[in-house]
């Protein structure tokens, strides 16, 4: 059987010193916040994957459905030898672009990354055991942090699909871009997925889903930090919040103390109190207009070839190309 290799630039020790920074930092700020790639344990990757099932949850399956229409212009287009893609979770819709971009020839190489390993472990195999001629090439590392030990070589295109983009906050938003922007060599590709601003009576039930899943996986970043932590915390004493803030044009993800509680984090010698009402921000999901992320592309030094969108307009592919 095809396997892929895996290269490890954040071990266990390394995740669990960086939870460590922002745990204190956090948890001692006001109002008090969590980064969302704490969600992401074998567990929460498990819940990402449950919440792009849900009948309210329409980006995986807008996004899937757009690339399968527009996979073979990408294809086209970017005549990738080697692509690269950052979160890529289970990879699932990945597929399609390898599909296309192998169909066109020059495809040689998969490197999907991700901080989740044991996602990222089994999207690669499961991909190798697919394309039995690609070699595929796991990173394990954190985007918002060094983007230097991406490969080099070969025309590469860098994917970022499922509305991941808007996880991050505008100011991390520039800096990643401007870090891809370093990394490509003039001439390469960006292939961006993006949520749209639409209807909040759409995009909210999307986070809030009736079934509870998005309530789980929200609260998951508790269970985290009992796990790496020795935190306490009790996750069922917190409500899932999800609200659109329509000024910032983003959905904000909050957990509601549901009482009042005082929280041990033993591995930081930390005490927490939690006021009865009080929340915590967990997530944004920022949801964008075509021109806006446009200048914020054309900012990092890209010049957008392509905008493609859904029918309904919820979900929108921009391709990117380093310009200088
Ligand atoms: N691309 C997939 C998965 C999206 S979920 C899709 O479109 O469905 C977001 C993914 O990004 C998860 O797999 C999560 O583990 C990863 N992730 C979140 N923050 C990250 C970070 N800072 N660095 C690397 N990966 C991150
Ligand atoms: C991974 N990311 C694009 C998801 C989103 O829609 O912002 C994470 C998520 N949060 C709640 N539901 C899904």
């Amino acid at each position: 059987m095809t396997s892929a290799t895996l290269e490890i630039h954040l071990t266990d020790e390394d995740l669990t010193a960086a939870l460590r920074e922002d745990a204190r930092r956090g948890l001692t700020a006001t109002p008090k916040s969590l980064p969302p790639k704490w969600f992401y344990d074998a567990r929460g990757s498990e819940l990402f994957e449950q919440i792009t099932e849900l009948p309210e949850y329409y980006p995986t399956r807008t996004e899937w459905a757009l690339l399968e229409r527009v996979v073979g212009e990408i294809a086209r287009t970017a005549q990738a030898e080697v692509l690269v893609e950052l979160g890529a979770g289970s990879a699932a819709k990945t597929r399609l672009l390898l599909s296309a971009l192998n169909a066109e020839g020059p495809l040689k190489t998969y490197v999907p990354q991700d901080v989740s390993t044991t996602a990222l472990r089994a999207a690669a195999d499961q991909v190798a055991s697919e394309f039995p001629g690609l070699a595929v090439h796991g990173v394990v590392s954190d985007f918002t942090d060094t983007l230097d030990n991406l490969p080099r070589g070969g025309r590469r295109m860098i994917a970022f699909l499922g509305g991941t983009i808007g996880n991050l906050i505008p100011r991390e938003r520039a800096e990643f871009l401007a870090g891809i922007h370093d990394v490509l060599e003039p001439g390469e590709q960006l292939l961006i997925g993006a949520g749209l601003v639409i209807d909040p009576a759409v995009l909210v039930p999307a986070y809030d889903d009736a079934a509870g899943v998005t309530a789980q996986f929200n609260r998951n970043v508790l269970r985290v930090l009992n796990n790496r932590l020795n935190a306490d915390f009790d996750p069922e004493k917190f409500a899932h919040i999800a609200l659109w803030d329509a000024e910032r044009e983003w959905i904000e993800m909050r957990l509601e103390a549901t009482e009042a509680m005082t929280v041990t984090v033993r591995d930081l010698d930390l005490t927490v109190e939690f006021a009865a009402g009080e929340q915590m921000r967990t997530e944004i999901s920022a949801k964008f207009r075509r021109a806006g992320f446009e200048k914020e592309l054309d900012t990092a030094g890209f010049a957008t070839e392509q905008v493609w969108t859904d029918p309904d307009q919820r979900f929108a592919l921009f391709l990117a190309e380093r310009r200088y």
